[in-house]
């Protein structure tokens, strides 16, 4: 772990010379602006006359934290992987890349200043548009390019050597694989949910379903993941008239089980939808699990064709999409438990005039998916169970 600063600090005035030094900008007047709003790294933006650039740096610590809570930068060599696999495959699902400067923990990419977080968007009402189609065809692809089924054996083990990320998958075994369903400081909530916190701490059934996950996501290799794949690292809008949709952030990637990115999409927008019913809006939540797994589905059949390994038969992938469809559930009934009790919570329910009854429902329905995940046959079932509630 590197806990000492070996590498330049950048601060939004030596970014107009950074770019140039990089060849990403020649003498142009560029103004500077931080615009940093998670907790971990430092996001510039340089604007010039002719066109703007995105600047994110990972420092040796948590950005909100300081020196005092030490991060690897190599975060950033995670993130800009990710990127890169991607770019190969599906170039318009994520921000362009410019370059990545490995010296430095620094990504130099497309400016979506002009994009919202579709978590914001969804919490003011609105729609998804054409996101889940996005989504779906996002993860098939990244997965499909960097499985078995599309990289050659040597291939694939230099890359799981390589996106090995102790420290990040670490912090996802714990907090989101663990600490909920024990004592933990961490871990906090409404009070309106007291008694489920409690039962939840104490329910066999549950706790070895979720270490079966827990062991899946530690184990499970199948393909380069994003790692964080929930509303909040997606971005919506429109240019020029055309929809656009791009997938950011993915420095917790490493090769992982795919049900992970699935479910954590799947766990953020159905709590979304739950806010939607709270607060009596009619949208397209209730489409959007459906969609992105269509869509996934899709997109991985039309790329099975051009497996490397045809000792993979047609019977097996059809074996294997079944696996990924539970484990999805399973991840997703994660994600939705421990942003309700766990360390980080979600703004779709903590902003509601009154959090406590959808956050119970949308506990009851995390819980669900997690131990009935292998007798939900498919996107009706899940529906159906929403419905029920
Ligand atoms: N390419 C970009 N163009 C415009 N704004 C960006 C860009 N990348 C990031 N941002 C802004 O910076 C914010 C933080 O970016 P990002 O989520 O990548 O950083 P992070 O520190 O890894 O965040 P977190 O702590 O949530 O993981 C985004 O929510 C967005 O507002
Ligand atoms: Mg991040």
């Amino acid at each position: 772990m590197t806990t000492t600063q070996t590498y330049r600090i950048l601060e939004a005035d030596d970014i107009a010379a950074y770019l140039r030094e990089r060849g990403h900008a020649d003498g142009e007047h560029l103004t500077v602006r931080e615009v940093s709003d998670g907790n971990m790294n430092r996001v510039f933006i340089a604007t010039g006359p002719t066109h703007s650039l995105a600047v994110k740096q990972a420092l040796p610590w948590v950005r909100v934290a300081g020196p005092s809570w030490p991060m690897s930068p190599s975060r950033a060599d995670a993130e800009a992987r990710a990127y890169a696999q991607v770019a190969a495959v599906a170039p318009d699902t994520i921000p362009a890349i410019l370059g990545y400067d490995a010296a430095n923990y620094a990504l130099t990419m497309e400016d979506m200043s002009d994009l919202r977080v579709l978590r914001t968007v969804l919490n003011e009402g609105g729609s998804y548009g054409d996101t889940s189609r996005h989504v779906g065809e996002f993860v098939a692809a990244l997965s499909f390019a960097t499985s078995d089924f599309g990289m050659s054996s040597a291939d694939r083990k230099a890359l799981i050597a390589a996106s090995v990320s102790p420290e990040l998958c670490k912090i996802t075994e714990d907090v989101v694989l663990s600490e909920p369903y024990i004592e933990h400081e961490h871990n906090h909530w409404h009070p309106a949910l007291d008694d489920l916190a409690a039962a939840f701490r104490a329910d066999p059934l549950l706790r070895t379903e979720v270490a079966d996950l827990r062991h899946t996501f530690m184990t499970g290799a199948q393909a380069l993941l994003h790692g964080d794949l929930h509303t909040g690292s997606i971005m919506v809008g429109n240019r020029e008239g055309t929809p656009v949709v791009r997938v950011f952030d993915p420095e917790f990637s490493f090769v992982g089980p795919i049900g992970f990115d699935l479910g954590l999409y799947w766990g953020n927008a159905l709590v979304s939808g739950i806010r939607a019913r709270a607060l009596g809006i009619k949208g397209d939540h209730a489409d959007q699990l459906a969609l992105s797994w269509q869509a996934f589905e899709t997109e991985f059949r039309r790329l099975w064709p051009t497996r490397v390994d045809t000792f993979f038969d047609d019977a097996y992938l059809d074996r294997f999409l079944r696996r990924l469809w539970s484990d999805s559930l399973g991840f997703a009934g994660a994600e939705i438990i421990r942003r309700i009790i766990g360390f980080a919570h979600l703004t779709d329910l903590t902003t509601l005039p009154d959090p406590g009854p959808a956050s119970r429902e949308a506990l009851l329905l995390g819980r669900a998916l997690i131990v009935d995940r292998d007798g939900l046959a498919g996107p009706e079932d899940v529906r159906a169970l929403l419905e029920k509630r």
